[in-house]
């Protein structure tokens, strides 16, 4: 992506479907054996690789529009490959979803953002109470519920969003009730029960820390609307803050910001939350925020980051960031130290005194929100930037230069 910086960013624009709904939605579409249309469905990379592993496990998968349409009656197949596998981290999901379906599934380990080393011990060790049998054989694992699997009490010692989710697509076609204490309370953990409980499910209690969940033995079709994407909400607000812009999101579900709204105050910004739009009014200089650290849901999201640091770069003061969730996502760091950024980085503290001004340089992407974050400081910065390695960027950020654009930006996509 090439941007020619420092244009404000005007205008109005409605937010994608959520990936981090949308991914453990379209596993979960496995589950029910039944017809599942899901609109607002954001197209990204990683969706597509979603599509690309439910077609090979014998489902009818494909786009109709912009809504992508799953028939899961005929699946067969209970292996996933390992170049799907790598794709991305929510391939992992599927392991639930094709174990709730056959009581086996064969997989090896999930792909996605190099942010860290991303084991699933939380996710296995929850499966294995739920009667599932694990072997790690040449790098495939494979997962059998002999006796099929059986309700249980399970706990997760850290809220692990995929663990839930797992545990969720199993919970749904044991055998007995599940409780599960210490469950992750992201909206897209709602939003993944939501779904299951309209095709048929009994899920009480997401977005809590304990979730219940009654099986059930049959599941229905549904139609389901994938809710707003919340980072990338928020990563709009950032890039309309750090160009001193006006953005308005329509449809954007505000409370679901609740966590990232404080920031944007506290660096001068006006947000005005009306029904489900909201609208920022960013100050000529940014003021630098409170300390940012980063914490499972309803903490500051992890996802926000690297883009709140690109507003703290700007500031007028000095931030400080504390990443606890990945031990390795400041990868962005080095690359907007090149754009002029004064960051310095201890462990997982960063501490970001602020400049006046950032100028363009030619900078890589290393992760999904990390290159979007770098996108966004080369709309603020002096002169021409230009981000490489935008595929991860592909990932997650629906038309994201398309969308910048509109809103003003002076930026283009190339070949790399
Ligand atoms: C999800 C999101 C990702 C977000 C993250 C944290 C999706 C598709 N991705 O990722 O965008 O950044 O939540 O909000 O929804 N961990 C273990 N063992 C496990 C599982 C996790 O140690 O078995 C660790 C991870 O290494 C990480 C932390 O727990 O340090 C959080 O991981 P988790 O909540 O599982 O994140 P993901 O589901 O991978």
């Amino acid at each position: 992506m090439v941007i020619h910086g420092g244009t404000r960013l005007e205008g109005e624009l409605r937010v994608q479907g959520a990936k981090n709904s949308a991914l453990p939605i379209l596993a979960a579409t496995v589950v029910t054996g039944e017809t599942s249309v899901l609109k607002r469905c954001p197209r990204l990379r990683d969706t597509d690789a979603a599509i690309r592993i439910l077609r090979h496990i014998g489902c009818e998968a494909a786009w109709v529009g912009r809504d992508v349409i799953v028939r899961s009656g005929d699946v067969r197949q209970w292996s996933v490959e390992e170049s799907m596998m790598r794709e991305m981290r929510s391939s992992i999901i599927f392991l639930g979803a094709i174990l709730a379906r056959f009581g086996r599934a064969e997989v090896s380990a999930p792909g996605g953002c190099d942010i860290g080393m991303r084991p699933i011990d939380l996710h296995l060790s929850a499966l294995r109470d739920l009667g599932v049998q694990t072997q790690e054989c040449s790098g495939r694992l494979l997962c059998t519920a002999p006796q099929g699997l059986r309700g249980a009490t399970v706990t997760l010692p850290f809220p692990s969003v995929g663990a839930t989710e797992n545990i969720l697509l199993c919970a749904v076609c044991a055998k007995g009730e599940t409780t599960l204490y210490g469950a992750a309370r992201e909206p897209e953990i709602v939003d993944l029960a939501a779904f299951l409980n309209g095709c048929g499910a009994d899920i009480r209690g997401a977005g809590t820390d304990t979730v219940r969940v009654v099986p059930q033995e049959t599941f229905r079709s549904l139609e389901y609307t994938v809710r707003p994407d919340r980072i990338m909400a928020a990563t709009y607000m950032a890039a309309a803050a750090v160009t001193g812009g006006t953005l308005v999101l329509r449809d954007a579900a505000p409370e679901r910001l609740l966590p990232v709204l404080p920031y944007f105050a506290q660096t001068g910004c006006v947000v005005q939350c009306v029904g489900e739009d909201i609208a920022l009014h960013a100050p000529m200089r940014l003021r630098s925020g409170k300390l940012v650290r980063t914490m499972p849901y309803p903490g500051f999201p992890t996802d926000f980051q690297a883009s709140a640091m690109v507003m703290a770069c700007l500031s007028s003061g000095t931030g400080v960031f504390v990443e606890t969730i990945f031990e390795n996502r400041y990868k962005h760091v080095p690359e907007l130290v090149r754009m002029g950024a004064q960051i310095t980085v201890q462990n997982n503290v960063a501490v970001v005194e602020g400049v006046p001004q950032l100028h363009g340089a030619k900078v890589r992407a290393a992760d999904l929100r990390g290159g979007a974050a770098l996108v966004t400081a080369g709309l603020a910065a002096r002169g021409e930037t230009v981000v490489s390695c935008v595929r991860h960027i592909d990932r997650g950020c629906e038309n994201f230069a398309d969308n910048l654009a509109h809103l003003g930006a002076n930026i283009h996509r190339t070949e790399e």
